[in-house]
């Protein structure tokens, strides 16, 4: 029996009214089947006609640890008793600072509210140590909403994106100015001849190279053996600024990131996401003399709300909490778990696929059976198939992203009875695709 959504689409259709598509965020447009949710819990979330489901967007990865994890809501609610905002430093920024230079091995922080904020810093703190302006980023990356990242990402287009040996920008929107994407030079990620060949031609005027060490918006995608390796070489070997953007990967795949999981060190690396386990907090962290081109008066970074007291609350609760207990690794395990089920289950329907991604972030591409190395691969993928698939999950109460390009995230709040709960949903699903086949 189909759910009963009268009360979830009632308030969808007000919302329409005040508000464009009745979102605050593009991406949780999804037409008719547009969602409302009332309230969440751990790794369960409820609409507004009290249809439960297992939660595996989880806002898009920040949620670690679970929806409304009492440590981290119990800590903020003290902070902000005493006031939320002073327009001076505060205890609690400073604790977060100092975490992240314990956890991620930078040496200095400065904080900020959303991950296209501190991507867009970090881009300046580049261009203004280098003194150079353009900068190199992958097809199918995802860096924000600023108008310098918005080129050739996992929203874009395959058949607008040119040759594999001359890329062509494809811009994401309308409204971007068409000089932007003079600094901008988008190449296939796990290329490794293409950007060696980029980066000795154009490397005098290359400030930066900006990679998501997964491929966070392009079902996690995996850095192939020596491609983070090569892209420091170059960097090393051309003064260029390596930003590594863990928006999604920081303190989700490792403590710290994907620079202790993958063992290469960016200059400037993006948190956001799971450091606040949902709260709005991000930050950029770097080498010192890299972080040390911010300069008041010469080189701008700041904001009214960076650093807020409910923000670094919710960090320092939720970073105290990864520091002291096995989160990562029992999100790791129970991933996994995930991982190999639905690999059995298509296995055994004979549907071809390939897993991708870490635990804490994977998805599966059906059609493909050899791993993607790049978005273009991607693309090659069923996604009507998946999109049907996942359509039906939903229908039964478990919630990954209807876009196969966003991940499967997982929480600490998810429970071994949540990972067979959704494995019997997947089962009964693949069958009844099959059989609609
Ligand atoms: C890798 C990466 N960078 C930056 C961003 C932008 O973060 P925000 O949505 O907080 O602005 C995202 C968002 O998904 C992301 O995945």
């Amino acid at each position: 029996m189909a759910r009963n959504l009268t009360e979830t689409r009632a308030l969808f259709e007000r919302a329409k009214q005040v508000i464009p598509y009745g979102v605050n965020s593009n991406f949780r447009y999804w037409g008719d089947d547009t969602m409302v949710i009332a309230r969440g819990a751990g790794g369960h979330i409820w609409d507004l006609d009290g249809n439960e489901y297992i939660d595996y967007r989880l806002a898009f990865g920040p949620i670690i640890l679970g929806h409304g994890y009492p440590a981290v809501v119990e800590r903020v609610a003290e902070a902000i008793k005493e006031g939320t905002l002073f327009a001076w430093t505060t205890p609690w920024e400073v604790e977060v600072a100092e975490r992240i230079v314990r956890l991620a091995g930078v040496d200095k922080v400065r904080l900020g509210n959303t991950g296209t904020e501190v991507t867009m810093h970090a881009l300046r703190i580049a261009r203004a140590h280098t003194g150079r302006e353009r900068f190199i980023k992958f097809e199918g990356q995802y860096h924000g909403m600023h108008d310098y990242v918005l080129f050739s990402t996992a929203s874009s287009l395959l058949g607008g994106m040119g040759s594999r040996r001359s890329p062509i920008n494809m811009r994401v929107s309308s409204g971007i100015p068409e000089g932007i994407s003079h600094y901008v030079i988008n190449l296939p990620y796990n290329d490794l001849e293409r950007l060696e060949e980029t980066v000795e031609a154009r490397w005098p005027d290359l400030a930066a190279i900006f990679v998501e060490p997964v491929m966070g918006n392009a079902a996690g995608i995996l850095p192939q053996p020596g491609w983070l390796e090569k892209i420091r070489e170059l960097c090393d070997r051309y003064g260029i600024v390596l930003i590594f953007d863990e928006v999604k990967t920081g303190f989700r795949i490792a403590n710290g990131g994907a620079q202790e999981y993958f063992g290469v060190r960016a200059d400037l690396v993006t948190y956001a996401k799971a450091m606040g386990n949902g709260f709005p907090i991000a930050a950029i962290g770097g080498r010192e003399a890299v972080m040390g081109t911010i300069e008041p008066g010469r080189v701008a970074h700041g904001g009214t709300y960076t650093g807020n007291v409910a923000g670094a609350a919710a960090a320092v609760a939720t970073l105290d909490i990864l520091e002291t207990e096995p989160i990562i690794e029992t999100i790791f395990q129970r991933g996994q778990e995930l991982m190999d089920g639905i690999h059995k289950i298509l296995t055994r329907a004979d549907i071809p696929h390939c897993m991708t991604g870490l635990p804490s972030m994977f998805s599966f591409i059906l059609g493909v059976e050899e791993e993607p190395q790049d978005f273009r691969a991607y693309c090659g993928g069923d996604d009507v198939l998946y999109e049907r698939l996942v359509m039906a999950l939903i229908e039964r109460g478990v919630m990954p992203d209807s876009d196969g390009r966003e991940p499967w995230f997982l929480c600490y709040g998810h429970t071994p009875a949540d990972i067979a709960e959704t494995l019997t949903a997947v089962e009964d699903v693949v069958k009844e695709v099959k059989r609609q086949v």
